[in-house]
């Protein structure tokens, strides 16, 4: 069982990059929503936490702008026990913006001090990957596709290996720049 990241970013100033317009806010609904809907996600014991609070666009951000949300403290992920976590943020459209949604899930590696991220959405047809009870690969339960532990697809139907995401460490924590890939296509295309 993966270990959980113990966040207090509720006590860190929110990481906004870039800097986002003030809206209308919509109210606080979405956070237990988003954490039931987390945990229906979470297969196996897969234990996460880290909330980060940002103004990400609704959209992807196709475009290519990075989007950097915080995840967690680089102090909570050990070399070579990998860890999952959740990103939870603010969402922004032309008008509104929308508390505590959840947007996704990634597993978190380290080497050193170098900090590798995958997304956890199977690219095949979007279901939530675990990691293995032995912890040296990857599987997503659903039509059983597996993984190496650095992401390549080794079996099952998945059209591709694990989406890699860019990551950075500032002032302690692990930021991710946080996407979403087309699934059941061989090519990691961004979704628009
Ligand atoms: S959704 Fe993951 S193998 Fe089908």
């Amino acid at each position: 069982m993966a270990d959980e990241i113990q966040n207090d970013l509720a006590e860190e100033p929110p990481r906004v990059e870039p800097p986002a317009d003030r809206g209308q806010t919509t109210n606080r609904r979405g956070a237990l929503k988003a954490l039931a809907a987390a945990s229906g996600a979470i297969y196996a014991g897969a234990l996460i936490v880290p909330v980060a609070r940002i103004l990400a666009p609704a959209s992807s951000g196709a475009s290519g702008k990075a989007r950097w949300i915080r995840v967690g403290r680089l102090s909570d992920v050990k070399p070579g026990e990998p860890k999952r976590v959740v990103v939870i943020a603010d969402e922004k459209d032309a008008y509104t913006i929308t508390r505590d949604q959840l947007l996704g899930s990634l597993w978190l590696t380290r080497k050193g001090d170098e900090v590798k991220a995958m997304s956890a959405v199977c690219p095949h047809l979007g279901c939530s990957i675990d990691i293995n009870a032995d912890k040296q690969s990857y599987f997503c339960p659903c039509h059983v596709s597996k993984f190496s532990l650095t992401g390549e697809a080794v079996s099952g139907p998945s059209p591709r290996g694990m989406d890699a995401l860019d990551v950075r460490v500032v002032d302690g924590f692990v930021e991710v720049d946080f996407r979403r890939y087309r699934q059941g296509i061989s090519a990691k295309e961004e979704v628009g």
